[in-house]
């Protein structure tokens, strides 16, 4: 099929990579000449597994970039739009981008199209596209719109794409459901599964996927939904986590405990320093804000945020009260990104937790394997920047450790203990068994589990020190 799609940020080129892969020709459009001529050339803007091996298989053939978004539309049969839907100062989605491209759009429907609206947008989206296009003079019989939600994780969304739990395809015609079917068709027919060059299948993956068929309204529905679902089990653990820390619980074992109920089910639960990126914290807002003008005052959403907020300003006390005082101290940080595998910063925990730390007077050295270009841009001059992880700890009072990244559940506890100047690490992460950690001489607290004290190394370190 011949398939347009509209925004080349993250979702738009996964998107747009996937399709090729499953045997569509793709039109990547974007607005931003600079990114089509980077795209042109092979640059991948964004950290994301197996796309830079998708665009270099499928570029200039089932791939190609255009601004020309009337000329896309018109040779193609389905228009996917992949804008950005930033949070307003009220928490709405923005949606002047959507809104701009179905008035393009509307120009050049020449032929029967479905367009597809692929951002997270709130409920009524749907109908407010086809209005636009409609009002810009497209006969109603031209076109159909359809929302298809996306689940893709950041980092994974390759793979969250082509080996998906399932697909929501939200329609309000059979000619439309008809297309969709056609789209995701080597997906669900599993043809893609069967070829030898498919990307490489991820453990828990099972295929084929569902394709569950709804109305517009509803589709639009699951994506808020799910989204707001999966921050609550985050916050609903980092709650827990906190009882844990008072009555000297372990949050590991209460998460095995729950999480091996079938119904409720272990992903998800692993208690932290909050969630961050750039989809839960502005979907919370716009579902809490889509539910307020639907006259429903949803207040678990507030308390979801809420409980996120207070778990960072959690785990800054515990660093104050670990370090005692917080001026002048050297703190080796490990992770900026807002969460392991994306050098995506946005609503990062970490990076703002850098800045809490900065504006106390520490002196922090912070290191991430994917996000310290982002990160220096956002962060100037105020904190050191690391080559590595044990360049950031050197010499420093604490480690702290603000990001999931398997680097640094992997390090190296010896080269680590000889290079602090003391052996103190606090886990915002949960990456390690607290014993491994007293077994290499180090103090360890962890979010929502006992500390694990090593008074002993901590006299020697002292003692070197004095030397
Ligand atoms: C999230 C959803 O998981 C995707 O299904 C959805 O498509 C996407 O938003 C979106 O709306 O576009 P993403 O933001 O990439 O994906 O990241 P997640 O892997 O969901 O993690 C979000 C945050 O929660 C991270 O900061 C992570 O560290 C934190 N987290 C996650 C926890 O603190 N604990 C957990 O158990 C899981």
């Amino acid at each position: 099929m011949q398939i347009a799609v509209v925004g080349s940020g993250y979702v738009g080129l996964v998107t747009g990579a996937c399709f090729a892969d499953l045997g569509h020709d793709v039109i990547l459009v974007d607005n931003d000449q600079n990114k089509l001529n980077a795209l042109r050339k092979g640059e991948v803007p964004i950290h994301e597994r197996f796309l830079p091996e998708l665009l270099d298989k499928h570029r200039g053939k089932r791939i190609k970039f255009s601004e020309d978004l009337q000329a896309a539309t018109r040779a193609s049969e389905v228009i996917f739009i992949a804008v950005g839907t930033p949070a307003t100062e009220s928490g709405d989605a923005d949606m002047s981008y959507v809104e701009s491209v179905a008035r393009e759009i509307s120009g050049a429907v020449d032929s029967y199209k479905v367009v597809v609206e692929k951002s997270t947008v709130p409920v009524y989206t749907n109908q407010w596209i086809q209005t636009i296009i409609r009002r810009n003079g497209a006969h109603p019989e031209q076109f159909d719109i359809v929302s298809n939600p996306e689940f893709l994780r950041e980092g994974t969304g390759v793979t969250d794409f082509l080996y998906p739990d399932r697909i929501v395809v939200g329609v309000e015609t059979e000619r439309s459901a008809e297309v969709m079917k056609n789209v995701y068709g080597p997906l669900t027919g599993g043809w893609y599964y069967g070829r030898s060059d498919a990307v490489p299948r991820p453990d828990r993956a099972q295929t084929p996927p569902r394709l569950i068929i709804t109305s517009a309204k509803s589709a639009e529905l699951i994506k808020h939904a799910s989204n707001a679902f999966l921050a609550m089990k985050i916050s609903f653990i980092n709650a827990v986590a906190s009882i844990c820390e008072t009555v000297g619980a372990n949050v590991q074992q209460v998460c095995e405990g729950i999480g091996t109920d079938s119904r409720i089910g272990p992903r998800f639960l692993n208690p932290g320093i909050g969630y961050g990126g750039s989809c839960f914290p502005k979907d919370l807002l716009a579902f809490r804000s889509v539910a307020k003008e639907s006259g429903y005052d949803f207040r678990l959403l507030e308390e979801v945020i809420r409980i996120n907020e207070e778990q960072r300003h959690r785990f800054l006390r515990k660093v104050r009260s670990v370090l005692w005082t917080l001026r002048g101290k050297r703190l080796g940080v490990l992770g900026l990104a807002f969460k392991g595998g994306t050098d995506d910063i946005r609503e990062s925990p970490a990076l703002l937790l850098v800045e809490e730390l900065s504006r106390e007077g520490c002196k922090v050295c912070v290191y991430d394997p994917a996000a310290m270009e982002r990160a220096k841009e956002a962060l100037g001059n105020g904190v050191e920047f690391a080559t590595d992880g044990y360049q950031a700890a050197k010499g420093a009072d604490a480690v702290l450790i603000l990001t999931e990244w398997e680097e640094f559940a992997n390090l190296d506890l010896q080269h680590l203990r000889s290079v602090v100047k003391y052996p103190i690490i606090l886990d915002g992460r949960n990456l390690y068994d607290p014993a491994i950690m007293t077994e290499h001489g180090f103090s360890y607290y962890s979010v929502g589990r006992p500390a694990a004290l090593c008074e002993e190394t901590a006299v020697r370190a002292t003692k070197k020190e004095r030397a």
